[in-house]
């Protein structure tokens, strides 16, 4: 009995091994990818838009409504020199911006 249950262990580990290995990393990429960005549909857009001249905690000190973040991406590309995001772009991470990082954001 004993022995059988052993071997039955034997048998199993690589395999259970080898499910913690592929599930893990993916685990942590899907919630940490993009920190400190919240996980949501437009984060990815949004960190390689945002991270080139500061760090993204600027961003993520936000809990702007979506018309002031939509001044703010103005101000960004007049008066800081950020490349004008194209339209379908720029609505991408507006809506991510006023979703995620709006009014109701209490930081993190
Ligand atoms: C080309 C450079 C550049 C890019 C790209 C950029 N910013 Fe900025 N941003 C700045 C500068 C410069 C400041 C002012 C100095 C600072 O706060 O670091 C700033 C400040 C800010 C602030 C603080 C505003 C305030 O009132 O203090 C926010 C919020 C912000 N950026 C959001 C963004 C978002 C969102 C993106 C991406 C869509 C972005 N930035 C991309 C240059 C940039």
């Amino acid at each position: 009995m004993r022995k059988t249950l052993f071997g039955g262990a034997a048998r199993a580990a690589p395999a259970f091994a080898l499910a913690l290995a592929v599930a893990a990393p993916a685990l942590a990429e899907d919630e940490h990818e993009f920190a400190p960005l919240p996980p949501g549909e437009g984060a990815e857009e949004t960190f390689y838009a945002c991270q080139a001249c500061h760090s993204l905690r600027t961003v993520t000190n936000g809990g702007y409504s979506r018309r002031v973040w939509d001044e703010l991406l103005d101000w960004m590309v007049e008066e800081q020199g950020m490349p004008e995001l194209d339209p379908e772009e720029r609505e991408i991470i507006l809506t991510y911006l006023a979703e995620h990082v709006g009014e109701d954001w209490a930081g993190n």
